[in-house]
């Protein structure tokens, strides 16, 4: 059974391409992170966890949320991180937390795709981002093979400061969600119709519609920034200077 996060929709496309070439479903885990919901899963076909990588980590929420939710039946678990170019020292801690559930962990799968962090970087246009995704093609097509014939995934050469990414940098990023609103700039444009929908797909809760119909964000925000890629009315943005936005172009 593969559980997916996507927050842009790199993740989601990755899955649901394993999911056809193994023939399994696969499931969206954001209302569960949303809701704090654990209640346990079971599956006799292998676990495949699929995320975006945030400062060289499977997110801090899916870490939390894979400890605490019971996976029963099969015992061997993939974890499938996309990336913009470098996923750290992720496979250490991930291979931990299978330890610690008692399942057996076949690896961690790196998937290059397109760089989604719009608010404070440069992404591609929809041309370049569609021929990073064919690059990686072949590479998801093998993570699937190698899942269907349930055989453990290459591992990822650790390089030079890859544990301080994942370990040090990681921490502060963080805390510094914990202790900044960095939610303050996210801002709804007159065409917001308050709709819901980015209530809907923030995975911690983040969201509430007020009064005025308009979203409200109250400082809890891990930048998925989902809010601002899924809005049907394109009415979210961030900052004053409207940047480039990004959605996965294949969804
Ligand atoms: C907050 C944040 C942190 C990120 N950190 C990394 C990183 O450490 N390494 C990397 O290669 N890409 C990083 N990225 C890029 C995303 O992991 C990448 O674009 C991913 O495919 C997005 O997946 P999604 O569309 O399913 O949300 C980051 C993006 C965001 C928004």
């Amino acid at each position: 059974m593969i559980l997916y996060f996507s927050g842009t929709g790199n993740s989601e496309y990755v899955a649901g391409r394993l999911a056809e070439a193994i023939s399994d479903e696969y499931l969206d885990i954001c209302q569960r992170l949303k809701n704090n919901d654990y209640s346990a899963f079971s599956s006799d076909r292998p676990w495949v966890i699929v995320a975006p990588t945030y400062a060289w980590q499977a997110p801090r929420m899916i870490r939390k949320w894979l400890i605490k939710t019971r996976l029963s039946g099969e015992k061997k678990i993939y974890f499938v991180l996309t990336c913009e170019a470098s996923v750290g020292d992720a496979a250490g801690y991930l291979k931990a937390i299978a330890e610690r559930k008692k399942l057996e962990y076949m690896g961690l799968g790196r998937v290059i795709m397109p760089n989604n962090y719009f608010i404070l970087s440069k992404v591609p246009d929809r041309e370049k981002a569609l021929e990073i995704i064919a690059g990686s093609e072949e590479h998801i097509n093998e993570l699937a093979y190698r899942i269907k014939n349930r055989e453990p995934f290459d591992e990822i050469k650790r390089r030079l400061f890859d544990k301080t990414k994942s370990k040090g940098i990681n921490k502060s990023f963080n805390s510094w969600f914990g202790k900044h609103p960095i939610d303050r700039k996210f801002e709804a444009l007159d065409s917001c119709v308050g709709c819901g929908n980015c209530e809907k797909v923030c995975p911690t809760g983040n969201i509430s519609i007020g009064e005025d119909k308009k979203p409200v964000w109250s400082g809890n925000c891990v930048q998925c920034l989902s809010c601002i890629s899924r809005c049907p009315e394109d009415a979210i943005v961030y900052g004053k200077k409207h940047k480039e936005k990004y959605f996965c172009p294949k969804l």
